[in-house]
Order: C-alpha cells, then sequence, then structure tokens
C-alpha cells in the first residue's frame, strides 16, 4: 500500500506525463481571457475565454450590458460580439450597425469595428459574445 506521500509523488508524476504528452501545439491556450471595457467610466474586466460558450452580458456582467466601448481578443482566438443575448444575430440590429461584429486577435475601439457589411459602430450595443480558437 502507498503512502501518501508515494501516492501524491505518483499523481505528479501521471500528472507530469499526462501534460507532457499534450501536443505542441494547443489548439487553445486555457489560461487565455478577453478584456471588456466600458466607455462609461466603470472600468474593464477580464473574462476567461471558454472555447465556443456563449457569454450573455447578465449577471455580475450586465453593468457592460450595452456598455462596450473597446474588447481586446486573446492571440488564436476569434471573438464574436451580438447585439441580441444569446449569441444570436437576429437581424434586428440597431439601424446603421451590424447586428454582429468579429473580431480577430488585438484591442478594438468599438466604434471602429469590423462588422458582416464593413466596419460599422458597435460601440454600446454589445450584450453577448463568444469566441473559437483560430
Ligand atoms: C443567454 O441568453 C439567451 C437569451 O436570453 C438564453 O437563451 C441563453 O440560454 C443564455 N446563454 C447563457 C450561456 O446563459
Amino acid at each position: 500500500m502507498f503512502s501518501n506521500k508515494s501516492f501524491f509523488a505518483l499523481a505528479v508524476v501521471a500528472l507530469a506525463t499526462i501534460v507532457s504528452a499534450a501536443p505542441a501545439k494547443p489548439v487553445a491556450d486555457v489560461s487565455a481571457s478577453i478584456t471588456a471595457c466600458s466607455g462609461g467610466g466603470t472600468g474593464c474586466v477580464t473574462v476567461p475565454v471558454v472555447s465556443d460558450s456563449c457569454v450573455n452580458l447578465t449577471g455580475g456582467l450586465s453593468f457592460l450590458n450595452k456598455e462596450i466601448s473597446q474588447f481586446t481578443v486573446p492571440g488564436g482566438f476569434v471573438c464574436t460580439l451580438f447585439q441580441d443575448f444569446g449569441c444570436t444575430a437576429s437581424g434586428t440590429g440597431n439601424a446603421g450597425s451590424d447586428s454582429e461584429v468579429v473580431l480577430t486577435q488585438g484591442t478594438w475601439n468599438m466604434f471602429f469595428a469590423p462588422g458582416l457589411s464593413g466596419t460599422t459602430n458597435f460601440n454600446d450595443l454589445t450584450s453577448s459574445f463568444s469566441c473559437s480558437p483560430v
């Protein structure tokens, strides 16, 4: 029977083996996060990226709903921001703006966001977003 110590040592070795067996180029950096900032002076928030999962700006993030003025996408990801909750583009976007914008790596000024029909003003329009590995 193993002592607790040797069991722990074995567990560490097993874990190290699993980690070193991972592909050299991971698909997604598990520590990646996005940063979203409001323009209204309520500041920025950093949210860990969960690939392909929809983040609604509700609950603890509701202060950012229709308030995002700047958005930072980490390397290796592309994020889509939506005017509606649920990460669906309903086509009922604010007049004059696209209902979604697709952001690649970098820090974006939402006044000049890449919409489906070209650069669009997406300031204070985001209600949900979703990020995927590139
Ligand atoms: C986001 O909001 C939409 C619409 O209210 C809802 O259908 C969906 O389940 C929500 N998604 C999450 C991840 O909370």
